[in-house]
């Protein structure tokens, strides 16, 4: 009866774990469904390890279960087995075997990462001087938000990683304020971004794998930096190389917004006021990164979240304006409880028009 009631005990517990496992399966966040190059490496050599250990459990526990069941003491035979302390033969088997599976184990590994590691394009210039091609992104990772600077592009985004597919992007990662870390699972990472020294990388997005999660990949913080650590996510919007060469032109192109509209203008005269000291509204603003000190919102109003947690409409981007700390704990804006209905009306209206790609 025991006994049963045990095994039932083991069965629903490996029922419950299957069933948080399956929750890991989505294909734009899963390390395990790999979409891209760097993703893809990380996934086989994740594989060639756990073959090699789940090899090396097998063999293990078979031995032990063969010593068990055949050499164990027999009823009324009380001889000592034969003594094999010091038996070099079995000395260098279990020596060896180890040493070959390490070698396997280590070279993929060592080549994987200076492969994965190696961003010398990023310096390389042209003939001319000019800086390469190669398509470069500085990350500034804050409490708790992304910004994501195109340097030879002059555009700042926030939230929203805009990259080419098929080709290497390559990444220089910091932090302003505490230790984060860059992680897009299924495409490879991750990184830490630190407050001192630039950590750098590349990832390269497949385009088919991006057409199967309709070019948009999610992307996390992997480092515990506070409250709102886990609410820390950023999206990764994918286009061809022509669409991304737009984008970047309408990009570049866009001015600051001009509000359209009553209610728009008042709301933007409340932002002027109150919230462009830290909130830049257009792409290309100028400001250093020192006083980027919140995320720029030139693209807010084609936006899927609201501060990368909340479904994108008007009541929860009130609400959010109303009480930031509400929705994420220890994030650093201020609070506009006071501030009246009607401006933060207006406020809404004026953020929900703030469009670059979509006019
Ligand atoms: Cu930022 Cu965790």
């Amino acid at each position: 009866m025991k006994k049963r009631l045990h095994m039932w005990r083991l069965a629903s517990l490996f029922a419950v774990l299957a069933l948080i496992l399956a929750g890991c399966g989505e294909a734009n966040i899963s390390a395990l469904q790999p979409a891209g190059e760097v993703a893809q490496t990380q996934y086989d050599l994740m594989i060639l390890s756990t073959l090699i250990m789940v090899l090396v459990i097998v063999v293990v526990v078979a031995i032990f279960l063969i010593v068990i069941f055949r050499f164990r003491r027999k009823k009324g035979d009380n001889s000592i087995p034969k003594q094999i302390e010091g038996s070099h033969k079995l000395e260098l088997i279990w020596t060896i075997i180890p040493i070959l599976l390490l070698i396997i184990l280590t070279i993929p590994t060592i080549i994987t990462t200076f492969d994965l590691a190696d961003t010398k394009a990023m310096e390389k210039k042209n003939r001319d001087g000019k800086k390469k091609d190669e398509l470069v992104v500085n990350v500034r990772a804050n409490l708790y938000w992304w910004e994501f600077e195109y340097p030879d592009l002059g555009i700042v985004t926030s939230q929203d990683l805009v990259v080419p597919t098929d080709e290497k992007v390559y990444f220089n990662l910091t932090a302003s304020d505490v230790k984060h870390s860059f992680w897009i699972p299924a495409v490879g990472g991750k990184m830490d971004t630190n407050t001192d020294g630039e950590n750098q990388f590349w990832l390269e997005f497949d385009s088919k794998k991006a057409d199967d999660v309709k070019n948009t990949f999610l992307g996390k913080c992997a480092e515990l930096c506070g409250p709102s650590h886990a609410l820390m996510d950023f999206k990764v919007k994918t286009k061809s190389r022509e669409e991304f060469n737009q984008w970047a032109e309408d990009m570049k192109a866009a001015k600051k917004p001009v509000a359209e509209g009553d209610v728009a203008k008042q709301g933007e005269e409340v932002f002027n006021k109150s919230c462009i000291g830290c909130h830049a509204v257009s792409p290309s603003d100028a400001r250093p990164a020192a006083s980027r000190t919140a995320p720029n919102l030139a693209t807010f109003g084609e936006r899927e979240k609201i501060a990368g947690v909340l479904e994108h409409n008007e009541e929860n981007l009130a609400n959010w304006i109303k009480d930031p700390q509400e929705y994420k704990p220890g994030n650093t804006m201020p609070s506009f409880k006071d501030m009246d209905q009607e401006q933060i009306d207006a406020l809404v209206e004026y953020l929900m028009g703030l469009k670059v790609e979509e006019k």
